[in-house]
């Protein structure tokens, strides 16, 4: 029997409630197809950055190393900087593991009213393909003159060639498995040097799929567009900052951030890849037990499809889709009375 090691990084707020209700399905999965599932729980979290001083232990990564996967809860809470949580945990991996992709799949599930009343599930199908590595998110720059009056923050992009190409490509080849089309975004009438830049290696790659329809977008538009028409979006490239606000856009218009998963993923597979729901902690729910597990069931499905488990992945993927079409069991952002207990119970029965 195949067993799969998964490194367990439940984090902080509701990080913590989804991670026990997908390992839940995930096991019944694992049961029902075959393999294991050996997980080894981390505590790396705001808490422990409280305590110690550091969100994860030095040489963290290097424990990391030794998995076949990394499913991560959220982490963040009030009292610890966002920047912190975000650059002492979340980010080293993500570049130590070259995880330069950030797949973020939307659907319309069943069950979930969307704002967009009269769309169907298939014109609300797209998956945003970010930037995970450089970009917007960079460490280069500084504060300067703090406290005079002359005070100053320097924040420098970081555009690599080998970065953009990789991330450009990957979303071109996914068209091609999908409906042959995608869309970049940029913003290079206002950004001039690193999006033109951007621009000119989408349009060198686009240039090696002739068949695939390639076109670019400006951020604003795109956003009125994925509300107007998602219908004509199927692949949507972005770098970093892009790709990170389009997905909550994506997820909120389908049903919101309950639903979304999202996988960082390192394709060459020399290094493990990491599986989270896009939310955050969601201090404003956390101890409650009321946040919605789905978007981290789903993104267990996306670890099981990545490490080669493609029918439990699909199982997975059913079930939730069972228990939403049903309706009985759902938690409050659905319209609901559910607990989050409840509801990945009732997808782990499903199973
Ligand atoms: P958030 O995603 O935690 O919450 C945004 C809103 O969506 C809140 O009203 C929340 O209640 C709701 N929501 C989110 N997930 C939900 C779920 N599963 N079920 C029901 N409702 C849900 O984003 P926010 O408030 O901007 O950030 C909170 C903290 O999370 C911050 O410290 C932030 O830095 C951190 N964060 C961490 C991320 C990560 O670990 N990858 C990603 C995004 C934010
Ligand atoms: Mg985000």
């Amino acid at each position: 029997m195949t067993e799969y090691r998964i490194a367990s990084i439940p984090g902080d707020g509701i990080g913590v409630d989804v991670t026990v209700e997908a390992r839940k399905v995930l096991d019944a999965a694992a049961a029902k197809h075959q393999f294991g599932l050996q997980w080894t729980e981390f505590d790396w979290s705001c808490e422990r950055y409280a305590q110690t001083g550091a969100m994860m232990p030095e040489d963290g990564v290097e424990q990391l190393s030794a998995f076949d996967g990394i499913f991560l809860g959220a982490v963040g809470f009030p009292g610890v900087p966002d920047h912190v949580s975000l650059w002492g945990l979340l980010i080293p991996v993500r570049r130590a593991f070259a995880q330069y992709v950030n797949l973020r799949p939307v659907r319309l599930l069943p069950g979930t009213a969307s704002v967009l009343a009269n769309r169907s599930a298939d014109e609300l199908e797209m998956v945003i393909v970010r930037e995970n590595s450089e970009g917007e998110y960079s460490e280069v720059g500084g504060r300067h003159n703090k406290g005079q009056p002359g005070e100053f923050a320097l924040q420098e992009s970081v555009f690599t060639r080998v970065g953009v190409e990789r991330i450009i490509r990957y979303a071109f080849e996914l068209a091609k498995t999908r409906t042959g089309r995608v869309c970049s975004a940029t913003k290079s009438n206002g950004i001039i040097h690193s999006m033109p830049f951007w621009d000119e290696i989408f349009a060198e790659i686009s240039a090696e799929y002739p068949e695939v329809r390639g076109e670019q977008c400006h951020i604003d538009a795109l956003a009125a567009r994925m509300v107007q028409a998602p219908d004509r979006l199927d692949v949507v490239v972005g770098s970093n900052l892009f790709g990170d606000i389009l997905s909550d856009l994506a997820a909120a218009v389908t049903g919101g951030l309950g639903m979304a998963p999202s996988g960082n993923i390192n394709p060459p597979g020399e290094y493990p890849s990491m599986f989270e729901a896009v939310h955050g902690s969601a201090p404003d729910i956390a101890g409650q037990g009321i946040a919605n597990p789905v978007a981290q069931i789903l993104a267990g499905a996306m670890m099981l499809e990545h490490l080669g488990e493609k029918a439990a992945a699909g199982a997975v993927n059913a079930a939730v889709e069972k228990v939403l079409s049903e309706g009985a069991v759902a938690t409050p952002d659905l319209g609901g009375k559910a607990t989050t207990t409840e509801l990945g119970s009732a997808i782990a029965e499903a199973l």
